[in-house]
């Protein structure tokens, strides 16, 4: 399961960074609907056009200047390259994805941008290529809803944070689960939809994994044209969730 799970949502999200820059137009407009304006300025459209995103984990992440920050699911980079402006020459930001094509746009917009402090690297988010204790915030944008094994994903979320550092999410979430026979549906699965689970298990393996402090800063009930419905759906709600390592 876990395998045909991230097999599907691989063929999604690369199919969607293959389109052609024209075929963007519908997801540039999502990224002003997600971020202050003003932060997108000077982003190149093959950015902020690729922006998959459910919300804006940067702005809760209140990150200072020199800070290392990790992006689980990096997708085109729009998140790491604000970051990267957040942390300045000081900083560093690492984005984390497992699509091959997603990690060539990202790549490519990052040398049209001159952006010295991203690195993109390829893996899965349930196993990070990232060293313990190494990173002073983890973020995220619509992706841990698509893990297979999100229990592992706080575990290694955990694992890489220092102690004292943060986590600032953005993600899917629902009020009640969905059955087993809508979870069986891997196209629904890979966009952002079945996989996601009840906002307080959610919460709950954020704290069995060690997170303290963890807290629901803003939960908007999704609308029918971000994410289609169906009889037998629990409520679905774009989330924004921050928490702590213990210092
Ligand atoms: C909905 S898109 C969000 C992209 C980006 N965070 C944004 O806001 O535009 C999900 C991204 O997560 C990646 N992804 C999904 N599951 C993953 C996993 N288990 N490990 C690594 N990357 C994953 C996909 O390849 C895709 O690029």
């Amino acid at each position: 399961m876990t395998q045909d799970i991230h097999e599907a949502v691989q063929e999604r999200y690369g199919e969607l960074a293959r389109e052609e820059k024209s075929c963007c137009c519908k997801s540039e407009s999502a990224s002003a609907k997600l971020y202050d304006s003003t932060m997108l300025e000077g982003l190149p459209v093959d950015v902020t056009g690729l922006s998959l995103g459910c919300g804006d984990p940067v702005s809760i992440a209140n990150l200072n200047p020199g800070e290392t920050v990790l992006d689980l699911g990096s997708g085109g980079g729009i998140d790491c390259f604000l970051a990267a402006r957040q942390v300045g020459d000081e900083g560093y930001v690492i984005g984390v994805d497992m699509t091959p094509d997603m990690l060539a746009k990202a790549n490519a917009s990052k040398v049209e941008m001159g952006v010295k402090n991203v690195e993109f690297r390829k893996g899965h988010i349930e196993n990070l290529p990232v060293v313990n204790d190494s990173i002073d915030v983890v973020m995220s944008n619509c992706v841990i809803n698509l893990s297979p094994d999100k229990a592992a994903v706080f575990s290694e979320v955990f694992r890489v944070l220092k102690p004292g550092g943060r986590a600032s999410i953005s993600d899917i979430v629902t009020e009640g689960e969905f059955t087993p026979e809508l979870r069986a549906d891997l196209n629904r699965w890979s966009e952002c939809v079945t996989g996601a689970i009840d906002a307080e298990a959610y919460t709950g393996l954020m704290r069995a994994a060690g997170f303290v402090d963890v807290q629901i800063v803003d939960k908007v009930e999704a609308k029918e044209d971000i994410v289609p419905l169906q009889e037998g759906m629990p409520r679905i709600y774009s989330a924004r969730i921050t928490a702590r390592k213990p210092a």
